[in-house]
C-alpha cells in the first residue's frame, strides 16, 4: 500500500479554483446539488471544447484513414443485447450493514481499504474487508447493472424500455456498413466520435473523475485479423504521445496492462494509460483489442452482413477492432491537475510586505480557455480606444479577455491563475509607435510587438 502516493490537498485546490474562476460548478447547486454532477462554467466550457478540438484534430482531421460521426444517444435496445451490456455491464456492489454506505467491492480490493485497521496488506477476498467508513460488516457481493433505463414514448412498459448509451462505441459499430458504403475507405480505417455517455455508477466521486453523465472520445480502428497486435501497439503509443504533446508530464503517466480476470467480455487485451491522480494512479485512457466481437454480435442480432470485402484483393472477413477510448472530463481533470503550480512568495510582486502565494495554470496554449488578455494601463483615451481596437481585431479568431481593472500585477495574476498564455499591455507609448508589450505566462519575458502583428503571432503560438 505504500506505493499509493496521495496529494489530497491538490484536489481540494483544483476544486476550489474551478468553482472560484468558473471552470466547474456543482450541478443544480441552488437545489443543493444532485448526485455528483458538475456543470462547466464559462472557462470550463472553453477548456473542454479545446480538449475535444485537440483530440478531433489529431485523431480525425490530420489522418486520412479516420472519419468522424455523431450518433444518437438512445439506440435500439437490441444494441445492448448484442454488445453484452444488458447481461454483463455490472459492477460488484457491497453495503455496510452498520452505516448502510455502499461500495464497489473491486475498489475496496484495489486499495480503497488502504489504512483500514487490522489490514496489513492488500486484501485478496472481500470477506477480509470491513467498511472503510465505520469498520462495520459488509454484505455479500451483488451485481448491479450500470445502464440508465428509460422509456420511449408515453407508456412506461417493458416494450418501450430503452437505455441511455453507456459508451459511444456502439453507435460506431451499428454504422459500420453505412460508413463503408458512403466513404471510400479501405481497411485499416477508423471511425471516431465524441459525445455523452451515461453510467449509473455505484460510487461516483473524485470530482469529475467518475460521474454518472460524462463525455467520451472514442475511436474504433478496423483492421485485418492478424494485424491487430501491431495496430494495438501503434494506438497505445499514440495515447501517451498525445498527452505529452499537450504538456502533461511524462512522469505522471504510465501504462497498466489488464490481467486476464480484469478484461471486459469483448477484450483480447486491454492496456490503460494511467495518470498519477492526487489519490493515486488511475485509468485515464483505455486501449482495447475488441477483436471481431461487436461486429459479429451485431451481424447475428440484426441479420445484416457486417463483413468487409477488400475491393483490391477480393478477400472477405470481419475486421478486428482496436479501440482507444478516452473520457473527456477525465482528460480535462488531468490537464488541470498537471498544469497547476503554486509559487511561494509569488513572482509578480517585489514588495516583501505584500508577497503572497501565486497560482499559475501552465496549460498548453492550445488548451487554454483564454489565449490573450488585453490590458490597457489606463481606462482613459487614447489607450482605451486602442485596446478596444485590438480586442475587436483578435476576437472571433481567438478567445480573448479585456481587463482594465486593478494594478497591472494583479491583472497578470488573474490571468496566470486561469492559464492565459499571453498578456497584451497597451501602454503610454502605444499611441505613438502602435506597439504593445506581450508577456509570456511561463517565462514572464516581455516583447514589444506591432499591433498589426498580434493576430498572426497568436495564431502561430496557440495552434497545435
Ligand atoms: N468503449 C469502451 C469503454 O467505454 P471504458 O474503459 O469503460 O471503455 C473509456 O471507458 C473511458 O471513459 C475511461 O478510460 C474513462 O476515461 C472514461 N470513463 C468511463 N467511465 C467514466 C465515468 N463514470 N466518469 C467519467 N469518465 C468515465
Amino acid at each position: 500500500m505504500a506505493d499509493i502516493e496521495t496529494r489530497p490537498e491538490l484536489m481540494e485546490k483544483i476544486v476550489a479554483l474551478a468553482k472560484r474562476r468558473g471552470f466547474l460548478y456543482p450541478g443544480s447547486e441552488i437545489y443543493g446539488g444532485v448526485g455528483s454532477t458538475y456543470d462547466y462554467g464559462p472557462l470550463g466550457a472553453l477548456l473542454k471544447m479545446n480538449v475535444k478540438q485537440a483530440w478531433w484534430k489529431s485523431v480525425v482531421e490530420r489522418r486520412d484513414d479516420v472519419v468522424g460521426i455523431d450518433s444518437a444517444i438512445i439506440m435500439h435496445p437490441k444494441t445492448w443485447e448484442a454488445s453484452g451490456h444488458l447481461q454483463g455491464f455490472t459492477d460488484p456492489l457491497v453495503d455496510c450493514k452498520g452505516c448502510r454506505k455502499r461500495f464497489r467491492a473491486d475498489h475496496l480490493l484495489e486499495g480503497e481499504s488502504a489504512g483500514m485497521p487490522g489490514l496489513k496488506e492488500r486484501p485478496k477476498d472481500i470477506k477480509e474487508v470491513r467498511c472503510p467508513e465505520c469498520g462495520g460488516e459488509l454484505t455479500d457481493v451483488r451485481q448491479f447493472n450500470l445502464m440508465f433505463k428509460t422509456f420511449m414514448g408515453p407508456v412506461e412498459d417493458e416494450a418501450a424500455a430503452t437505455y441511455l448509451r453507456p459508451e459511444t462505441a456502439q453507435g460506431i459499430f451499428v454504422n459500420f456498413a453505412n460508413v463503408l458504403q458512403t466513404s471510400r475507405l479501405r481497411v485499416p480505417f477508423g471511425i471516431a466520435q465524441m459525445g455523452k455517455s451515461f453510467r449509473n455508477e455505484i460510487t461516483p466521486g473524485n470530482f469529475i473523475f467518475r460521474t454518472r453523465e460524462f463525455e467520451q472520445m472514442e475511436m474504433e480502428y478496423f483492421v485485418k485479423p492478424g494485424t491487430d497486435e501491431e495496430w494495438f501497439e501503434f494506438w497505445k503509443g499514440f495515447m501517451m504521445d498525445w498527452f505529452v504533446s499537450l504538456g502533461v508530464k511524462e512522469e505522471n503517466l504510465r501504462f497498466q496492462e489488464h490481467d486476464k480476470e480484469e478484461l471486459s467480455h469483448y477484450s483480447k487485451r486491454t492496456v490503460d494509460l494511467e495518470y498519477r491522480f492526487p489519490w493515486g494512479w488511475a485509468e485515464l485512457w483505455g486501449c482495447a483489442n475488441r477483436t471481431d466481437f461487436d461486429l459479429k454480435q451485431h451481424a447475428a442480432l440484426s441479420g445484416k452482413d457486417l463483413s468487409y470485402r477488400d475491393p483490391v484483393t477480393g478477400e472477405s472477413y470481419v475486421p478486428y477492432v482496436v479501440e482507444p477510448a478516452l473520457g473527456t472530463d477525465r482528460a480535462v481533470l488531468t490537464f488541470l491537475l498537471d498544469a497547476y503550480e503554486e509559487i511561494e512568495g509569488g513572482r509578480t510582486t517585489t514588495t516583501e510586505s505584500v508577497k503572497e502565494v501565486e497560482t499559475v495554470l501552465r496549460l498548453h496554449p492550445a488548451l487554454a480557455p483564454v489565449k490573450a488578455a488585453i490590458l490597457p494601463l489606463s481606462k482613459k483615451e487614447p489607450l482605451a480606444a486602442l485596446a478596444r481596437e485590438i480586442r475587436d481585431s483578435l476576437a472571433g479568431r481567438h478567445s480573448v479577455q479585456y481587463d482594465d481593472t486593478g494594478s497591472i500585477g494583479r491583472r497578470y495574476r488573474r490571468q496566470d491563475e486561469i492559464g492565459t498564455p499571453y498578456c497584451i499591455t497597451v501602454d503610454f507609448d502605444t499611441p505613438q509607435d502602435r506597439k504593445v508589450t506581450v508577456r509570456d505566462r511561463d517565462t514572464m519575458e516581455q516583447e514589444r510587438v506591432p499591433i498589426d502583428d498580434l493576430g498572426p503571432m497568436l495564431a502561430e503560438k496557440v495552434g497545435i
